[in-house]
């Protein structure tokens, strides 16, 4: 599988596995399978372990709540995320709830949550992709997320269509090279860009 990270250094399996595909194949994800992804979500840290994600999620076995959080997606995201077996909403609460000061990192923990999840799902078999690409007023009024929370991120899950029953462009993104940057452009030490000791 071309798809599978191949890394400068070794590092767990479970990470070399994980890629974003845009093939899925309407394949539902199980409840099971659901709970344990938001559960994986739930221990992940958090500063003043405030745990500032918030989540709207639909398996498609749940048509309705499926197509709502569907419809919030950008035009380009639906068209490849209608047929994961999940969808959800990636949102935070933007102030911490001990003093009511802004959190300026929670957006990083929900990312960290995000990466729980994504892991746990690789673990069982599924792939996320999760998006940029929200349409972010119409989820907040879909919603009614309230003020002090905000919608950040689409997350698809779900099981990949095998690279030979992929049609189309998605067969070439879904083949496609994986370029990552070597580490010496992004772990310094002393100056800003001049790589950490530890990388000779
Ligand atoms: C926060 C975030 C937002 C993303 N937004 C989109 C998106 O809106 N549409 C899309 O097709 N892919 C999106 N992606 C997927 C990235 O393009 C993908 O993760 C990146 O190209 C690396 O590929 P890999 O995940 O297969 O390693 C997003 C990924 C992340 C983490």
């Amino acid at each position: 599988m071309t798809k599978i990270a191949q890394p400068d250094h070794p590092i767990h399996d479970l990470l070399t596995r994980r890629w974003s595909p845009y093939a899925f194949d309407d394949r539902p994800v199980s409840k099971d399978d659901a709970l344990a992804l938001f559960e994986a979500a739930r221990w992940a840290a958090s500063s003043y372990n405030e745990q500032p994600w918030r989540f709207v999620a639909a398996l498609r076995t749940n048509r309705e709540g499926f197509e709502r959080i569907l419809s919030c997606l950008l035009e380009a995201n639906q068209q490849w995320a209608r047929h994961a077996g999940l969808l959800a909403l990636g949102c935070i609460r933007t102030t911490f709830s001990r003093n009511g000061k802004p959190n300026r990192v929670a957006l990083h923990d929900l990312g960290l949550a995000a990466a729980s999840l994504t892991f746990e799902a690789t673990a069982r078999g599924l792939y996320v992709h999760q998006m940029a690409g929200v349409d972010l007023d119409k989820a907040r009024q879909t919603f009614n997320v309230p003020d002090g929370f905000e919608v950040a991120t689409g997350i698809a899950v779900g099981y990949r269509k095998p690279e030979e029953q992929i049609t189309g462009d998605y067969r070439e993104r879904d083949t496609a090279a994986r370029p990552r940057k070597p580490l010496h452009e992004f772990v310094f030490d002393g100056d800003w860009e001049s790589p950490a000791a530890f990388l000779d």
